[in-house]
């Protein structure tokens, strides 16, 4: 369906293997007596009347100024919600809370990864958003302001976010796993004014520098005016005199109050880059007041949250699912939530269950990738702890396989639990297709069906509607949380999302496959971009990195089907003339590429080759590379330049 079949092969496979289990779930009856949504009329009065539903659900929020028109889609696709609104992001997630009485209750239930334990309270989130809030004022940040944020799973990363809010000052996250290279770029790109980050994030055990791996490449960004570390491991980070300030005595200096700046409800709220077609990463833009809209409805409906639930979403704060599902939703709601640092496996591979355990954890979500990992060290490390009071169970970032969902299902749910397979993306902001755990049947393999108020199609390549069979997955509808353009590229957006089938139909860059009773089965990308354990990588960005490094010509990466991560990353290297292809290029390569990107970029496989196979016009065949990782037939070889170069490869992936 793309220009080289991109998912034809492991997507086709994919299916097959969705579709071995003819099972099927319906809710549990003690689950639907107590559901926040049990009435299957939502669906039809949010279809009939998109507007009202989530003209009800903003209305939940708190507004400074009310809003006086739900949608302007009048000039498409860049949509308005909640004109004439406004609001404050901050205000809605803390504030309100606290003045409602709530100030004691917990927010986050935060566990390091070296066994510290803190009891965040909305009181204690309040006073440090506000004390943060007025540093980052007194360094002359303000609304409209882009600042980064680099920083490790501690309570300062959801503080530093949500002081930006308070003033209007627009966060740019990288996730702390990014290498020096992409959190430049993206600080660039976006011209941040200053960066949040910490001297050092624990992994296993151990404090990994992270200010000092990133300091002797900040001075590239021109824009940057104030670097702000946060003390973590004690690890004396270098410090640049006049830019640089420690988090905590820029805090202890700070006044206790600041007032929220009132902001419209259209707003940009935070930018967040993704991986695209293209080598240059996407800075997704989101705003203020429909954001905020989707993401607190998504999260007490699909979560069926309650005022005594212990939830826990086991992202990182540097994706959208960290935002959407750690932060905001679960703020806006006034949930308890429980915020982890570290390693799932460390010091031992029951680790996530001590704490399930330990805090009661009631709705649990995290990626196929990581219950995959699970079942992988053995159900005998999750035995080992009381789960009984989880209830409900969710699963996002790629498609889950039904082995891993009833694993999921049966081992960590005690085959007493819902499971909500959601699917989305950084663009749509909030959770798009997956069941409603009080309402919909579920079918392991499958998220299901769209969320009421959201219209989802399967399009052929003609834009006709599929309604039974495979396609391209699109949006038919708006919706609050939707992405409003890309950050500096609204053409680009307009581009890439909507203009296939016209300006008001929202191309996923997903291809899915619809099923007689109208359930999605997402298949994977349609574009090159690699799906690693639930993490966006761009098949550009990594050949371009590969190429950046000294003896490599040429290089070409496809993701190939993997049994632990999903999709793992395959390259093809040709070396320049003189140097050997080879394990010690290999692993040479594989650090280059973890020192441009990071580590999650690193190829798994490679393969060396005098040429890559390329038709005689000289385009790489990267069908070719697909079924060549494969093993499979390759049937005719004869368009190409050079056939030998096909049989060295094949070769080497046999080894
Ligand atoms: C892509 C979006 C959504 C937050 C994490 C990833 C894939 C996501 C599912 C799911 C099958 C899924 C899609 C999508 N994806 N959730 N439940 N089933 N595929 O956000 O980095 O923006 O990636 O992840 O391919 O397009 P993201």
């Amino acid at each position: 369906m793309t220009a080289d079949g991109a998912y034809r092969e492991d997507g086709e496979g994919r299916i097959r293997v969705l579709m071995k289990t003819e099972e099927s779930f319906e809710p549990p009856p003690e689950f639907v007596a107590q559901a926040n949504a049990s009435d299957p009329g939502i669906y039809e009065r949010a279809n009939e009347d998109p507007e009202a539903w989530w003209g009800s659900w903003a209305e939940k929020l708190e507004w400074i100024e009310p809003f006086d028109e739900i949608l302007d889609w009048s000039d498409p696709p860049f949509a308005k919600w909640f004109g004439g609104g406004k609001l404050n992001v901050s205000a809605n997630c803390l504030d309100r809370h606290v003045e409602a009485g709530n100030g004691d209750r917990v927010a986050y239930y935060w566990e390091g990864e070296d066994g510290t334990r803190k009891e965040l309270t909305y009181a204690w989130l309040h006073t440090e958003t506000q004390k943060f809030a007025n540093a980052l004022k007194g360094l002359g940040i303000g609304k409209g302001d882009v600042v980064g944020i680099y920083m490790p799973m501690i309570p300062e990363a959801p503080v530093a976010m949500l002081a930006c809010t308070r003033i209007g000052a627009i966060h740019n996250v990288v996730f702390g796993g990014f290498s020096a290279g992409s959190v430049v770029e993206r600080m660039q790109f976006s011209e941040a004014k200053a960066l949040i980050t910490a001297d050092a994030t624990m992994r296993r055990g151990k404090p990994t520098p992270m200010k000092a791996s990133i300091d002797g490449t900040l001075d590239h960004v021109e824009s940057l005016e104030h670097v702000i570390v946060v003390n973590r491991g004690d690890s004396d980070p270098p410090m640049t005199e006049g830019r640089d300030h420690f988090w905590h005595d820029l805090v202890d200096a700070a006044d206790p109050e600041c007032p929220p700046e009132p902001m419209d409800a259209e707003d940009p709220l935070f930018i967040l880059y993704t991986s695209g077609s293209t080598a240059k990463p996407k800075g997704i833009q989101h705003t203020t007041g429909g954001y905020l809209t989707g993401v607190s409805a998504t999260h007490k409906l699909v979560f069926d949250l309650k005022d005594d639930d212990i939830y826990w979403c086991a992202a990182d704060i540097g994706w959208i699912t960290g935002h959407s599902y750690i932060v905001y939703g679960p703020l806006a709601n006034g949930a308890t939530s429980v915020m982890y640092e570290g390693a799932p496996n460390f010091p031992a591979e029951d680790r996530w269950w001590e704490i399930v355990e330990r805090y009661g954890v009631t709705i649990m979500y995290t990626a196929p990738t990581a219950i995959r990992a699970c079942m992988k060290w053995g159900v005998e490390h999750t035995q080992k702890h009381d789960l009984s009071s989880i209830r409900l169970l969710g699963s996002v970032g790629e498609p889950i396989n039904p082995r891993a969902w009833l694993w999921y299902s049966e081992n960590i749910g005690g085959g007493r639990c819902p499971v909500v397979d959601t699917w989305w993306q950084t663009e749509t902001g909030a959770i798009m297709i997956s069941p409603l755990p009080g309402l919909t049947t579920t079918k392991p393999g499958s998220a299901t069906v769209p969320l009421p108020g959201i219209e989802a199609k399967i399009f052929d390549e003609d834009g006709n509607e599929v309604e039974e069979g495979a396609g391209l997955l699109v949006l038919t509808r708006p919706w609050p949380s939707m992405a409003r353009t890309l950050y500096k590229e609204p053409e680009r957006f307009v581009e890439t999302y909507w203009s296939r089938f016209g300006n008001d139909v929202y191309l996923v860059g997903d291809a899915a496959r619809i099923d007689e009773d109208g359930y999605f089965w997402i298949v994977g990308r349609t574009d090159d971009v690699i799906n690693v354990s639930g993490h966006r990588l761009s098949t550009m960005e990594v050949e371009s990195a590969l190429v950046s490094a000294e003896g490599v010509a040429e290089a070409a990466v496809i993701g190939v089907p993997d049994e632990d991560t999903g999709q793992a990353i395959f390259a093809f290297v040709t070396p320049e003339g003189g140097v050997e292809g080879g394990d010690e290029l290999e692993a040479k390569l594989r650090d280059h590429v973890a020192d441009k990107i990071g580590k999650l970029a690193r190829p798994k496989h490679m393969a060396f080759a005098d040429d890559l196979p390329k038709t005689r016009s000289g385009k790489i065949m990267r069908r070719l590379l697909r079924d060549i990782a494969a093993g499979n037939e390759l049937g005719d070889v004869s368009t190409l330049r050079d056939p030998e170069v096909v049989k060295d490869l094949q070769e080497q992936v046999k080894e």
